[in-house]
Formats: C-alpha cells, structure tokens, sequence
C-alpha cells in the first residue's frame, strides 16, 4: 500500500530526535558525500557550485541516485529531496539546457500561458537530471531598480506578480505533482524582499502592512492556493526584523492564517547570514535549513536545542511533517530514483522554440524613427558591441552558475552556454551571414547603412548588482560607441542587454531605433526574428523607465508619476 498523509504520524513516532533533525537539514553536494547523507539521514541535497563538469543527463541522474541510494539504506528509508535553482530554466545544468529569459522578460511579454508552457520545459529538463524541487519561481515585486535582483522579479507592481506566479507554479509542478516529470516549486522569497529601502539586497523594508498584503502578497497566495510545497524566507528584514526570525510572518502570516501547509526553507545559510540562531529560526517557523556549509554544527545545534527543552518536539514534529508531507506529495516514497524522464527533450529544438518565442514577446521596443525597424533581410548590416556574440552576458546571473557564466567555465570560453545562439548568430541564420558586418566588440566600420549595436549589464546576482541610481549607465566605451556610429552617420539600432532600465537618455536620441532585450538567455535568434520582421514587438514594459537618477525609484502609480517611458509602454510594428 503506497504511503498516505495518514501515515506520517505514525512514521514520526517511529524516529529518533536525530533522524527528525537531519530531515532538516538541507547540505549541498559539494558539501556532503552520499556516505555523511547516509549517516547523518539528511533530508535534502542541493547543487549549487559546478564542481567539475558532468555534462550529461546521465551523469547528473548518478549523482542524485547515489545519494538517494544511502537515504533509503538508512533506518527510517526515507528518501531525500534534491533541489536546484532553476530561476530561468535548468540553467545550471553543464550541459546544452535551454536557458529561458529572466523573468524581468517573462513579465514584458504579459503572456501567462506562455510562462506556463515555459515552465513545464523547466519542470521536464529538471527532471531529466534527476531533479523534483526548484527555488523557483522568485515572485518578488521588485520596487527599486537599484537592487541586484530586480530582474528576478516580473515587474514593479503586484499586477504582474499576480499574472505570473501562478502559471509558473502551474508549468512547474504541472497538474500532478507525483508524475515523474512534475517538479516542487518554492515561492520565494518570503516576503517583500523587493521593497527594501534603497533596493538593497537583504536591506530592510520599512512597509505598512497594508502595503505589504496589497503590493507583495498576493502572488504567495496563489502558489499556495495551487499546492506550492515550499516557501523560502527572504535574507532581508521587514520593519527591523529578519524575515528568517519574524514569527509573525511565517507562522502567523504564512502557516496560520493563509494556511500554508509545506516547507518554510531558509535561504542559503539564512539563520547564521541574518545574525540569528537556530533557536530563533525555529520558533519563526523554519522547518528545513538550507545549511550548506554549516551543517555539521547546525544539525547537532538543532538536537541539542530540543534535548535541552529550549525548543518543544512539537515543533521538530511538525517541521518533518511538512517535510515529509512534501516527499509524498512528490511520490518520492514510490519513485525515489531518477526516471530518465525527458532525457531527450532537454535542450530539443521544441523546447528551444518555445524559448524563442519568449525572447520574440520579451522583447520592448523603446523608440523606431521613420520606422527603420524592421529591417530589410536584402541589406548588409553591421553588428558590434560587448554583448552581441556574448551567450553568458544575453543569459546574465543564476547561469551556469551564481554570479553568470562569464567566460570562464570549463575552458570553452567561446561557448560557455553549450548550444546557445548568439545575437550576432542569430541574425547570421536569418539573413545569411554574408550580410553581417562582424565589427567585433568595439570596432568602428562605415560599409554599411545601419549598425545594430549589442551592448549592456554584465551578468550579476543579489547584492552583487546592488547599484546607486547614477550607476544605472553604459560603460563609457559602450556609450562612445553608440556616439561614434551615430556621428559617422550610420543608423544607429541599439539593442540593451540588461536586468533592469538604465539612464540612457543620450543612446536613445543617438539612436534611430531602440529595444529592450533584458537577459533573453540560450536563444538569441529571437531578436534577428524580429528586428528584420518575421515577428512583431509585443512587449511592454514591466518597469517604469526613469528619466534620471533623481527618479529612482519610480513606480506605476505614485502621485509624482513622469517617467521616460511608464510601465505598459511598448511600441510595435502594426498600428
Ligand atoms: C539565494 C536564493 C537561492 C539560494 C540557493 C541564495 O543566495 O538568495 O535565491 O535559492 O542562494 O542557491
């Protein structure tokens, strides 16, 4: 008989403080063997690092079995869970995934069924791998274009969190989360990590209550409406208190009154990051720790705590209910082993399609004098720029691995997204590539009539991409690029990579047509597919674009409302 909710009592009176307690614990595999899950009965296992490539499917579904295997070799068998970020597709997966545009673009293209279909290729590829559980979707509502996680968010106003928190948690976890390719979602991170003052990451958010049920919760509803069996806290404070140490917000709030009845996870080493305890993190309402490098002196901490009566066993006890509860709602009991699920869609051209679709409606087209857009595939064009034969840059942070792929993984620096299509080579396919002027990243050329000119941000996570307003520019060399085509005459097409608007006042005027692209991912060939009009723009924009430094933030809805372009704004080819 496969095992029930019913049963989950029975299974916790049958553990001993320290099986309840590894439960808990969640380490990563570059900080554990299978050997220490085994001994320790670890509850869950992440991957966070590329520690040395695997590269294959295959390889990956090893690596999770092996260490399924010492879990159900344990006294109480009970399988562990792995988990990965895959906050834009399984995109840090070694080998040719699909890497789908930040949701920053996902919110540009208000098209929800589109996120949803996104979403289950996520879900597919994850399980390829060997992998049920994502800390994704991020539904932040990102109130500051300073901060480093605003592309993270769909957009800056809980209309776009409500239109796109959903269907994620939908395409994730698809219509039965124990099919072998339906994936747990987290709805992260819990809760107004968006508003913090100055956008500063894991900052503090001085907020009404009021404003934080209209403006950032309401998507965390709806996960948890459609059985999200996870939510992670956020590293930042609400009025003064870490979120990772606030009982009003995961106990009151989260698990009382909307009735969350999973997983509250912290974030990476959130208790210790947050200058808190365990004790502390317990009585808010943690029930699983995301320990990583800590958990050798975290896990005793958490026996120690309830041996010596400082944190009651009902609270353990109910902390590996929802653990448990959320392994059996994966059917992890009945399938704990990798199914080989999807192993040759991963990284197919019908998933790559739908991504380009993506890129296609993510895409905002800002400004097109005299209609030069779109542009004839019969004329030569030059195409230069930091970011326009760059896959690590158009796909920015959380690829490959934390802080972007860069260059500098695996030694294949030209091509660091396996499978991946560049902008320039997107363009190239369309309209052959004899027609393409490679003027590389910065060269000055005058054969041609118009210039697309690829340049932007420079991947980057978290705090990382914390910016003060007048930061929020091109490089000098960027900007003097885009000035020296304009003054040699050339018919400037900028094309910006980037995780949020940048003051770029100055570009646009120098420029006949302008679009932005944000971190569009592995595909770049949807932008070639619209500029030269086989698609139109449908994009719009998920933030208000400021005019200056001074604006910031700037949001749809203030009383002062002037910005360059408002939230919504979008032009297209059709009247
Ligand atoms: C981030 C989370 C992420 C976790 C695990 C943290 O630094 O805030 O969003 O899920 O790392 O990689």
């Amino acid at each position: 008989m496969p095992l029930t909710e019913a049963d989950i009592p029975t299974i916790i009176a049958g553990m001993t403080l320290a099986e309840k307690a590894g439960q808990m614990v969640q380490v990563d595999v570059s900080t554990a063997t299978p050997a220490e899950v085994g001994e320790f009965g670890l509850g869950s296992v992440i991957k966070t690092v590329p520690d040395g490539k695997l590269g294959t499917t295959d390889a990956w579904r090893n690596l999770f079995d092996s260490y399924q295997r010492e879990a159900l070799a344990t006294r109480t068998g009970i399988p562990m869970l792995a988990g990965i970020d895959a906050v834009h597709g399984h995109a840090y997966f070694d080998g040719p995934a699909v890497i789908l545009p930040h949701n920053i673009g996902i919110g540009a293209t208000r098209n929800p069924a589109l996120a949803r279909e996104l979403a289950r290729i996520t879900a597919c590829e994850l399980a390829a791998t060997g992998i049920r559980w994502t800390f994704a979707p991020t539904i932040a509502v990102a109130r500051n274009i300073r901060w480093g996680r605003t592309y993270e968010a769909f957009g800056e106003d809980v209309e776009l969190q409500v239109m796109f928190a959903s269907p994620l948690v939908q395409g994730l976890q698809g219509t039965d989360l124990a099919a072998p390719d339906a994936v747990g979602a987290t709805a992260k991170h819990f809760i107004a990590e968006g508003a913090t003052e100055d956008g500063i990451d894991r900052g503090d958010a001085l907020i009404t209550e009021e404003e934080l049920r209209a403006m950032h919760l309401p998507g965390f509803i709806d996960a948890i409406d459609l059985g999200v069996p996870a939510v992670m806290a956020s590293f930042s404070s609400v009025n003064g208190e870490r979120v990772h140490g606030s009982r009003a917000l995961l106990t009151d709030l989260l698990k009382t009154e909307l009735g969350f009845d999973g997983v509250v996870l912290t974030d990476w080493e959130g208790i210790a990051m947050g200058g808190l305890t365990m004790k502390e993190g317990l009585e808010a309402g943690i029930d699983m720790f995301m320990l990583v490098e800590s958990w050798r002196e975290g896990l005793p901490e958490i026996i120690r705590l309830v041996e010596e009566g400082e944190v009651p066993m009902a609270r353990i006890d109910d902390a590996v209910t929802r653990i448990l509860r959320m392994k059996l709602r994966l059917g992890l009991f009945e399938r704990p082993f990798s199914s080989g699920v999807c192993a040759d869609a991963l990284g197919s051209e019908a998933h790559r399609a739908v991504a380009r679709q993506a890129v296609r409606e993510s895409l905002v087209l800002l400004k097109n004098e005299d209609n030069i857009l779109p542009l004839s595939k019969d004329q030569s064009v030059i195409v230069v720029g930091t970011h326009a034969d760059n896959v690590a840059y158009q796909s920015g942070g959380w690829t490959k691995k934390w802080q972007g792929a860069h260059e500098d993984l695996f030694g294949n620096p030209a091509r660091p997204v396996e499978g991946a299509t560049s902008i320039i080579d997107g363009i190239r396919k369309l309209i052959g590539a004899d027609r393409v002027i490679d003027a590389g990243r910065d060269g000055i050329r005058d054969d041609a009539d118009v210039a697309i000119i690829v340049v932007g941000e420079q991947p980057y996570a978290e705090g990382i991409g914390d910016r003060q307003a007048e930061e929020l520019v091109l490089t000098p060399e960027q900007r003097a690029l885009i000035r020296d085509y304009h003054d040699q005459g050339t018919q400037v097409i900028t094309v910006l990579i980037s995780g949020r608007p940048l003051l770029v006042n100055e570009e646009l005027e120098r420029s006949a047509a302008f679009v932005a692209a944000w971190l569009p991912g592995s595909e770049g060939d949807g932008i070639a597919e619209v500029l030269f009009g086989d698609h139109d723009f449908t994009g719009q924009l998920s933030f208000s674009w400021p005019r200056e430094a001074a604006q910031i933030p700037i949001n749809v809805g203030d009383t002062e409302y002037d910005p360059l372009f408002p939230y919504g704004f979008g032009l297209r080819y059709a009247p």
